[in-house]
């Protein structure tokens, strides 16, 4: 049992609770949101809080990987924020740099391996050889898998994957008829986490309450937890307590749960 302080989102009331280790979420997506908001609150930059919001990646990802998640997903730039200002999108784009570039070592100690969904082809030269390194660097690693969606789109990713499927029709191995679910989600982006892919627990900070595009598919089952906090002021207590919501949640996949739902007529 791990225990916690859990703060109530309604009434602010502190209590101390239990996160049942058998049932910590394998897969955590997170849409890290209210930078700009955390930034504009201090009278800074937007830029400002997302230079804070790095240093939370740092500190939620170790505390994810000790709390024995397998698989976290940080949504860190989709394929609608090129519309912001220049000078925004410029330094977003550096991030990767920083954050790689001083972090990288502390991801190998914790036996944490870097996994990049998105079209990073179209990032800059410099950010992409950030993201090669890192995933170069902790290949070997064989703990949780910290995968950033940079540059991620779920519904571009949806076109991408039936472009591909497309392809194999036309190319004659593949009828139309023998596309399944399971086919289609190898060749999205998360193809490669296997039973892993979907998030068990999707949260979102700053109150707001939609996907922007994230995971369109791989959410279908997913518990959703809102947040209010900014993601800069994110940190283990807030992920203890999404948690803990989560393992409050009971999952029924469109059956009935045998531990609450009573099969009496
Ligand atoms: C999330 O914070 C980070 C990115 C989208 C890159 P925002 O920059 O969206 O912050 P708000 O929503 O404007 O406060
Ligand atoms: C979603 O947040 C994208 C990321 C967190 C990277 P946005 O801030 O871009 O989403 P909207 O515009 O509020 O829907
Ligand atoms: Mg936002």
């Amino acid at each position: 049992m791990f225990s916690f302080l859990n703060k109530d989102q309604a009434t602010g009331e502190v209590t101390e609770r239990q996160l049942d280790e058998q049932n910590i979420p394998a897969h955590i997506a997170i849409i890290m949101d209210g930078n700009g908001r955390w930034a504009q609150q201090r009278h800074l930059p937007r830029i400002a809080g997302h230079k804070q919001g790095m240093n939370t990646v740092k500190t939620v990802a170790k505390a994810a990987s000790h709390l024995g998640v397998k698989v976290l997903t940080l949504y860190a730039f989709s394929t609608e924020n090129w519309k912001r200002p220049s000078t925004e999108v410029n330094y977003l784009m550096k991030l990767p740099v920083d954050f790689f570039g001083t972090f990288v070592p502390d991801l190998v100690k914790n036996n944490i391996r870097v996994k990049v969904m998105g079209y990073t082809d179209q990032l800059p030269a410099a950010t992409q050889k950030a993201v090669r390194d890192a995933i170069a660097d902790t290949a070997d690693c064989t703990g949780m898998v910290l995968n950033f969606a940079l540059n991620y789109g779920g519904r571009a990713e949806l076109v991408t994957a039936t472009q591909q499927l497309a392809a194999q029709v036309q190319a004659g191995q593949l009828a139309p008829t023998d596309i399944t679910a399971d086919m289609l989600g190898q060749q999205l982006m998360t193809g490669d986490l296997a039973e892993l892919a979907d998030p068990d627990l999707l949260i979102r900070t700053s109150g707001e309450e939609r996907l922007s595009n994230f995971m369109l598919w791989q959410v279908a089952y997913s518990e959703f937890v809102f947040m209010q906090e900014h993601w800069p002021d994110f940190d283990q207590a807030t992920l203890e307590q999404a948690i803990y919501t989560y393992q409050q949640r009971h999952r029924r996949f469109g059956g009935l749960n045998p531990a609450t739902d009573t099969t009496k007529n």
